[in-house]
C-alpha cells in the first residue's frame, strides 16, 4: 500500500484530527466486525489490549479482556510462580470443558481447602482418593464449605458430596447434553470420569453461560481463553518465559521503556534461541528506525509509544518521545503491514482508539482507561470528605511502584532494575468505575459507530481506506476547531 501522505504528521497526536464522515452503509451497527490482528498468528474480535501494569492487569482483568474479545497482558511485578499461576487460572476458566481440573486428596483439612480455593480463585474442588491418584472421591463446593472457622481442622470428606451421591458423566459428552444434565439436576458442576472413576474433565454451568453470552471472546484452538504475559528483558526473563509458557500463555511481551536498544536485541536473540517461534510482542519504540529494528531482530509485533501514557513522566524528565499519532504513522510507514503495530499509551477517549487504528496500529493498549475498575488490581478507597470512591493508577516506574518492590524480598531482580534509573512514572487516584465490561461495551459501540461514519462494514475496510489515503479522509484541526470539537 503506498500512502498518499501529504498530511503533515509532525508534532501531531489524537486531538489534531477528525475524519470526514462518509456515506453510511445500510444495516445494523451491531453487525460491524472489529476483528484485527495482534500478531500474525493471533486475531482478536476487539482490538484492545490491557496494559501490563500492576494497577491494570492481573488475572481478573485478563479474563475479562479475553471474554470481551480483547486480551490482557499480566504484569510481571511478582514472582515467576505467582505470575504463572495467574496464567494457568485463565487458561482453566471459561472453556467448555476444564481438561485438568484442580484436585485435593481425601484428608485435606477445610482450612487447606479454603486457602487452595482462594489461591486458585475457584469455587468447587474435586476431591481425589489420594494425592495424584486422579480417582474421584467427591466434590467440595462453596455450598459445602463451612462458613466459620470451627471446622477448619476437619477433613474435607466430612463436608464434601461423596462420589456415590454425585452426578457425573463420561468424557466426550456434548455441551448440549451436559447443559441438559446440569439443568435437570439443578447442579453447578458435572465431573467427567471413566469407568474406573478417573477424572477426565469438569463442566460448569457458569462457563456454559458465559460462552453463550459472549460468542466473540478470544480463544485458542482448544476453546480456552487467550492470555498474554510480560517477561522483561533481563535477569530471570527466560525462566519466567518457560514457566509462563508451561502454564499456557499464548503470547509473551518483552516490554522495556527504551526498546530500540542492544538490551532488546540480546533478549530477543536468546528468547528465540530457546523458544523458537512463540508469539512475541516487543516494545516500546516511537520511530521508523526503532520499528524496523524490532522487525529485523524477530519481533512478531511492535509496541509503539514513548511517553504518552497517563502515568508517564519520561517526556517531562528526559525530553525523549514522539507525539503518539506521529509515532504510529511513522512506524507504520516504515513497516507497512509486515508486522502488526500496537499503539500503547495516551488514549483519553474512544475516538483516539479509532484514530490509532486507521493511522497504522492493528491493536491499542490501554492503561488508565481500564484502571479504577473492579477487575483492575487494588482496592477501592473512599474519600472521607467527599465520599467519592477511587482506586490507584500508577506508572510502573513511579516512586510508589518502585518502593513497593523494595519491600518484596522475592522480587529483588525487579528492584535492582527499577533502582537503575530514577522514577519516570507517577501515581494518581482515578475514580472508581465499576466493571470493565461496561467500558469495553462502550468502546465496542463507539468503534462500530466510527466504522459506520467511515462508510464501511468492517474495521479492516475502514482502516485500509484511511491508511492508504489519509489526505482525503483526515481533517487537521486548528485551535478554534479543536475548541469547537472538544470543549463542552
Ligand atoms: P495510558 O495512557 O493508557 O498508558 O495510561 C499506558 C502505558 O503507559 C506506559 N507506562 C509508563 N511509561 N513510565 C513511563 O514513561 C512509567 O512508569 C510507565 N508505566 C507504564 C506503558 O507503556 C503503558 O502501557
Amino acid at each position: 500500500m503506498t500512502p498518499l501522505d501529504n498530511v503533515s504528521w509532525v508534532g501531531k497526536t489524537f486531538d489534531d484530527f477528525l475524519f470526514r464522515p462518509q456515506k453510511g452503509m445500510a444495516g445494523s451497527r451491531r453487525d460491524i466486525s472489529l476483528a484485527s490482528v495482534l500478531t500474525g498468528h493471533i486475531s482478536l474480535e476487539l482490538p484492545i489490549v490491557s496494559s501490563n501494569m500492576d494497577s491494570v492487569t492481573g488475572a481478573d482483568m485478563a479474563r475479562a479482556m479475553a471474554m470481551e474479545g480483547g486480551i490482557g497482558v499480566i504484569h510481571r511485578a511478582m514472582t515467576i510462580e505467582r505470575q504463572a499461576r495467574k496464567v494457568a487460572q485463565i487458561k482453566r476458566s471459561q472453556s467448555a470443558v476444564i481438561n485438568q481440573p484442580l484436585c485435593l486428596p481425601l484428608g485435606t483439612t477445610i482450612q487447606q481447602a479454603r486457602n487452595f480455593a482462594h489461591n486458585h480463585s475457584i469455587t468447587g474442588i474435586l476431591i481425589e482418593t489420594e494425592p495424584g491418584s486422579n480417582i474421584l472421591a467427591g466434590l467440595l463446593s462453596q455450598r459445602d464449605m463451612p462458613w466459620n472457622s470451627d471446622y477448619d481442622d476437619q477433613p474435607v470428606e466430612r463436608f464434601m458430596t461423596s462420589f456415590d451421591r454425585l452426578v457425573v458423566d463420561k468424557p466426550g459428552i456434548s455441551i448440549e447434553q451436559a447443559s441438559k444434565i446440569l439443568f435437570e439436576h439443578r447442579i453447578e458442576r458435572l465431573p467427567l470420569v471413566d469407568a474406573e472413576r478417573r477424572i477426565h474433565g469438569l463442566i460448569t454451568r457458569r462457563d456454559i453461560f458465559s460462552l453463550r453470552e459472549r460468542p466473540y471472546s478470544s480463544k485458542d484452538d482448544k476453546g480456552h481463553l487467550l492470555v498474554a504475559a510480560a517477561i522483561g528483558a533481563r535477569g530471570d526473563y527466560l525462566d519466567r518465559s518457560a514457566a509462563l509458557l508451561e502454564a499456557g500463555a499464548d503470547c509473551l511481551f518483552i516490554d522495556i521503556a527504551h526498546g530500540h536498544s542492544t538490551v532488546m536485541e540480546e533478549a530477543v536473540e536468546r528468547f528465540r534461541g530457546r523458544f523458537g517461534g512463540v508469539p512475541l510482542v516487543c516494545g516500546n519504540v516511537a520511530t521508523a528506525e526503532g520499528a524496523r529494528f524490532m522487525r529485523d531482530i524477530g519481533a512478531d509485533a511492535v509496541k509503539v509509544g514513548v511517553g504518552p501514557g497517563r502515568g508517564c513522566r519520561t517526556r517531562l524528565e528526559t525530553a525523549a518521545g514522539v507525539p503518539q499519532l506521529q509515532a504510529i504513522r511513522e512506524t507504520w510507514k516504515a513497516l507497512g503491514d509486515s508486522i502488526p503495530i500496537m499503539a500503547d499509551g495516551g488514549i483519553k477517549t474512544d475516538k483516539d482508539i479509532f484514530l490509532a487504528l486507521v493511522c497504522g496500529a492493528t491493536t491499542v493498549m490501554l492503561g488508565s482507561a481500564l484502571s479504577g475498575t473492579d477487575e483492575a488490581p487494588g482496592r477501592v478507597i473512599e474519600d472521607p470528605v467527599t465520599h467519592t470512591k477511587k482506586k490507584i493508577y500508577r506508572g510502573m516506574t513511579s516512586p510508589e511502584a518502585v518502593l513497593e518492590s523494595l519491600y518484596d524480598p522475592e522480587n529483588a531482580e525487579a528492584t535492582d532494575a527499577a533502582l537503575d534509573t530514577p522514577p519516570e512514572g507517577q501515581e494518581i487516584q482515578v475514580p472508581y468505575k465499576g466493571s470493565v465490561n461496561d467500558i469495553l461495551h462502550r468502546v465496542r459501540g463507539h468503534l462500530r459507530s466510527s466504522v459506520s461514519y467511515a462508510g464501511e462494514a468492517t474495521l479492516q475496510a475502514a482502516r485500509a481506506k484511511i491508511l492508504s489515503n489519509p489526505e482525503k479522509y483526515l481533517v487537521p484541526l486548528s485551535e478554534s476547531s479543536r475548541r469547537e470539537s472538544y470543549e463542552r
